[in-house]
């Protein structure tokens, strides 16, 4: 049996946001607005798909599984939320072409992301992986989501 489904899974959609992320940053960085702003835009796509994976989905089927609803899901929802709201403010720095307050907000969005990430990869994806026994029917749903 597979232990690390759902930990596999998601830690490469993490990368993959990642790395998504770097290339709008590296690109705004230079002044390449257009790119930077469209490939920006595919990084908010992408990140926004990852949360729903996780609290349409996963979250949902770990508290049902386990009657921890209020713990560490609740907690990662809330982090889900911060990082909401540092995306929607780099979204108008984007747009006004604000690279300073750009810059400054992706870099703290970077820093919320990885400790956010890491806890995931750490503790709750292993738990999950742990606890669901429907680990890959769980998977397969996510990845048409
Ligand atoms: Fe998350
Ligand atoms: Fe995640």
């Amino acid at each position: 049996m597979l232990t690390s489904t759902i930990s596999t899974f998601m830690a490469s959609h993490h990368k993959e946001c990642d790395e998504q992320f770097a290339r709008a940053e590296q690109l705004i960085s230079e002044n390449n607005w257009d790119l930077g702003v469209e490939q920006w835009n595919q990084f908010a796509a992408e990140l926004e798909k990852h949360f729903s994976r996780e609290e349409d989905i996963l979250f949902p089927e770990f508290e049902s599984k386990t009657g921890m609803t209020g713990g560490p899901t609740q907690m990662m929802r809330m982090e889900h939320e911060q990082m909401r709201a540092l995306v929607n403010e780099a979204n108008k720095a984007a747009n006004s072409k604000d690279k300073d307050q750009f810059l400054a907000l992706t870099e703290t969005l970077m820093v919320t992301m990885q400790q956010h990430n890491m806890k995931e990869e750490q503790i709750l994806y292993p738990m999950t992986d742990q606890s669901l026994p429907n680990a890959v029917e769980i998977v397969e749903r996510m990845n048409q989501n």
